[in-house]
């Protein structure tokens, strides 16, 4: 253990037509950790999620996943891309939670959860099920497992998407911007069940404008500007004294953004019934 990071991204380069979105990005994740993906809109934090996750193709460099060279295979110094199956049987390894829940509308938040480990790996409803109601546990939503998505709030709705993706036992989770379309109120409920997460020993990767999640909860922050890492190190010194203009201008215009000041982050997820003090 120990020997090698979780994730490794070597010199990844991605661009989209003449726009070069990603300018050779370094990063690694040792297993266990949280790290928080901070930077301008447009600077590719989105872009570089997904080619953790193959729903990009890189141009450039190479990500490894629990020593797995994503979308390729290795031979004589030569790369050769790996077949969509094979592709699509190293993405189940990885969990990703997006803005947008993107929940099926017409299934249950049971049916959700099961969906993916009974059609894609194919296992038994019934063992599935167990765990499913384990999950929603987890994450406060015990009481729900008949409910509708358009029945719950956003809040729920995305910790519905949290326990669906965890369903699939990944090594890996990656969350993009998970509780910014979220009403502030129902904010903290999700980043309560994301620290449990970390603290369960969950890889995580995050790109949040929650400064108290990154500070409290990550292990290491990275700070990227247009397509390159301008700044990373624990979040006591990238958020506390960091070390670019760049950094510290980004940092200042987010803390002014969210003007009510930095909140703790809950460390427990409420239960149904309780108070919302
Ligand atoms: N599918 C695509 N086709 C063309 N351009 C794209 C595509 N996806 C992203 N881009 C471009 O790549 C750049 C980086 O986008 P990306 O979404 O990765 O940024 P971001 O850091 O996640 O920004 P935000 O904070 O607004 O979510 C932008 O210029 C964007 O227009
Ligand atoms: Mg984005």
């Amino acid at each position: 253990m120990g020997m090698q990071p979780l994730v490794r991204a070597v010199n990844v380069t991605k661009a989209f037509g003449h726009n070069e979105v990603l300018k050779g990005i370094d990063l690694s994740v040792e297993s266990g950790q949280v790290v928080t993906l901070l930077g301008p809109s447009g600077s590719g934090k989105t872009t570089f999620l997904r080619c953790i996750n193959q729903l990009e193709t890189i141009d450039g460099g190479r990500i490894w996943v629990d020593g797995d060279l994503m979308g390729y295979r290795e031979d004589g110094g030569k790369l050769y891309r790996l077949t969509d199956r094979q592709i699509a049987a190293q993405r189940r390894n990885i969990g990703m939670v997006f803005q947008r829940f993107n929940l099926f509308p017409h299934k249950t938040v049971l049916e959700n959860i099961c969906e993916a480990p009974v059609v894609v790996q194919g296992r038994k409803r019934r063992a599935v099920e167990q765990e499913a109601l384990t999950l929603l546990e987890r994450v406060g939503l015990q009481d729900k497992p008949r409910a509708y998505p358009n029945q719950l709030s956003g809040g729920q709705q995305q910790r519905v998407a949290i326990a669906r993706a965890l369903a699939m036992s990944p090594k890996l989770m990656l969350f993009d911007e998970p509780t910014s379309a979220l009403d502030p109120e129902l904010v903290g409920d999700v980043l309560a069940v994301m620290r449990d997460l970390a603290l369960s020993g969950m890889t995580m990767v995050v790109v949040t404008h929650e400064m108290a999640f990154a500070r409290d909860v990550s292990d290491h922050v990275v700070f990227m500007d247009g397509g390159v890492v301008v700044e990373e190190g624990p979040p006591k010194e990238v958020l506390v004294n960091p070390q670019h203009n760049r950094t510290r201008n980004f940092l200042q215009r987010v803390r002014e953004e969210h003007a009510d000041g930095v909140e703790e982050v809950p460390d427990h997820v409420r239960q149904p019934g309780e108070p919302v003090d």
